[in-house]
């Protein structure tokens, strides 16, 4: 699988701002810094395309990208979407209630996205939050649509910990943007529902 092309194309606050729905969408949603960033640049091979940070909060609008992926002769294109993380706790309550809004309304309303990459971090897969972000995603999610759980992070387990997500999660995908382990297996998982 090579990379073609990819390219930033715009932010938006709110869907009423986001790009025409014109193309099959790949949306990355996660906590603050669980590395949605970090994965969107390992899947493109970039080092700074969607720009990542030690601080949480870093990504603070819905940017799009467009990706082109190439395997043999064959052209596949992209757009790929990386949300600001969710709870976040150092905004501002009310702030934190209108990004939530508008995000909830841009993952349930937007008619292009065809897989959802759903981030945990490895070292941490049983929060709160991300047991209702799997429920959300299990009740917005229509016929077309595939959730994809990966395991971020996952350079920082030990075995005894990799071996329990395992177990847990027998259909998780365990990655690494550091070392880029799982990074062409979801690179297959994305361009298998899209265009198999
Ligand atoms: P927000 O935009 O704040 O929601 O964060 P994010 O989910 O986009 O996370 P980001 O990609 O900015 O990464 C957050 C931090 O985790 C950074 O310091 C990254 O270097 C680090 N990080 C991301 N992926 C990995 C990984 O696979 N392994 C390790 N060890 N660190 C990672
Ligand atoms: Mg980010």
């Amino acid at each position: 699988i090579k990379v073609s092309k990819a390219t930033f194309v715009t932010s938006a606050p709110t869907i009423k701002e986001a790009p025409p729905a014109s193309m099959s969408e790949v949306a990355f949603l996660g906590r603050s810094n669980v590395g949605k960033s970090s994965l969107l640049n390992a899947l493109t091979q970039r080092k700074n395309l969607a720009k990542s940070s030690a601080t949480p909060g870093k990504t603070k609008l819905i940017n799009f990208f467009d990706v082109v992926y190439k395997v043999d002769e064959n052209i596949y294109p992209l757009r790929f979407v990386d949300l600001p993380g969710y709870g976040y706790a150092k905004t501002s309550k009310s702030l934190k209630n209108a990004w939530q809004k508008s995000l909830t309304e841009f993952l349930q309303k937007r008619e292009s996205i065809r897989v959802f990459v759903h981030l945990i971090d490895a070292r941490h897969p049983e929060m709160e939050l991300d047991a209702q972000t799997r429920l959300f995603l299990q009740r917005i999610q229509r016929g077309d649509q595939k959730v994809i759980e990966v395991f971020t992070k996952a350079d920082k387990l030990k075995q005894k910990e990799r071996a329990k997500i395992k177990r847990l999660y027998p259909d998780a995908l365990l990655i690494s943007s550091m070392n880029k382990e799982g990074i062409e297996k979801l690179q297959e998982k994305i361009l298998e529902h899209v265009f198999g």
